[in-house]
């Protein structure tokens, strides 16, 4: 089975959908088939991958669970009727492969408006989980854009996840945010099902704004929040706050394509590598190339030293610290 991976905290505008959008293409650009689920209002994955979008008409992603609606609760819907279901929609969405990619794809099950309805249907909660395992001969991994609202939507997609990318920007109140996650996560957990918080990643970081380094310290004095050390979740590196993700999502392209400067979306390389070893794809990790193929001197925020040290140290540097 891939690897779920689930990107969600209760607050919006923290970057979910930009983080979904910006690390497929670059797991694809890895070599890995990544499948992108995005249960978000409103769709800002597909539009963020607008240059590699497809002609071809698709069903909904609605129209699929609901067609699985009368499995029962606590039950796997069979997998032969889930991917009848995916075949009567031509879902999921295979976007147009790129020279570059080798092996690597993006397919996407697209988020409409009928979603949060559609879920409220359904009976068993293992609706989506189903869904990913009838894919998972063609996927090496699994991203969804979380939904912001509980509700049954959510609960579907916290029953087919692994583990959370929770993303955060430095804005008060940060930490209510991470903390009513947390708490929801401890939630599911009781209900039987083994979900994890991979990591707690910063985004629009200003090495000079004063609210990240609050943030950053507040993360090391939490403690542990339902039994998770935030200062151990924190990832070492941060996204860099810049104009050119709002450009990419307006143009509906890559953020490199908005901008040559490498540190602007370093921390999204250094995030893709993170996840495909944790995925257990750590032999595709060593795939750089094309917009991934940093310069060592390329600037990168280390979160671990923000506190002491308000320098972004180089690529070469950072490596050099956390490679043991
Ligand atoms: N690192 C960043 N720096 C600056 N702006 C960003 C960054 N990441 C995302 N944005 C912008 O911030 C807004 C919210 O991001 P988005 O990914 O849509 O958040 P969410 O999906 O959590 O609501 C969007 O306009 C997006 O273009
Ligand atoms: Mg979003």
């Amino acid at each position: 089975m891939p690897r779920v991976y689930g990107v969600t905290i209760r607050k919006g505008g923290q970057g979910k959908s930009t983080t979904v959008a910006t690390l497929a293409r670059l797991c694809a650009l890895y070599g890995a088939r990544t499948l992108v689920i995005d249960l978000a209002q409103p769709g800002s994955c597909a539009a963020s991958l607008r240059d590699i979008w497809p002609d071809a008409d698709h069903g909904t992603l609605s129209s699929v669970m609901l067609a699985l609606r009368d499995w029962p609760a606590g039950q796997l819907p069979d997998l032969e009727a889930a991917r009848a279901a995916l075949n009567a929609a031509s879902l999921p969405a295979r976007l147009v492969s790129q020279p570059s990619w080798d092996s690597g794809a993006i397919a996407v099950l697209p988020w409409d408006d009928t979603l949060g309805d559609a879920a409220a249907f359904l009976r068993s909660e293992l609706t989506l989980r189903a869904l990913v395992t009838a894919l998972s001969d063609e996927s090496d991994i699994v991203l969804i854009d979380f939904p912001a609202e509980t509700g049954p939507l959510m609960t579907t997609a916290l029953s087919a996840t692994d583990s959370v990318l929770l993303p955060l920007a430095p804005e008060a109140p940060a930490l209510e945010g991470v903390a009513a996650t947390l708490r929801m996560l401890a939630r599911v957990r009781e209900a039987g099902h083994p979900i994890e918080l991979g990591g707690i990643l910063i985004t629009h970081a200003e090495i000079r704004n004063k609210r990240l380094i609050e943030v950053a310290q507040a993360l090391r004095k939490a403690g542990e929040i339902e039994g998770e050390s935030l200062q151990r979740k924190l990832l070492p590196f941060a996204i860099h706050a810049n104009e050119y993700f709002e450009q990419a999502f307006r143009y509906g392209q890559p953020v490199w394509e908005r901008t040559n400067a490498q540190r602007d979306w370093a921390g999204y390389v250094l995030l893709t590598e993170w996840l495909l070893r944790d995925a257990g794809l750590a032999h595709l990790a060593a795939n750089r190339r094309g917009p991934a193929m940093l310069r060592p001197e390329t600037r990168v925020i280390d979160t671990t030293t923000l506190l002491f040290n308000q320098t972004e140290p180089m690529l070469v540097d950072f490596e050099r610290a956390h490679t043991h």
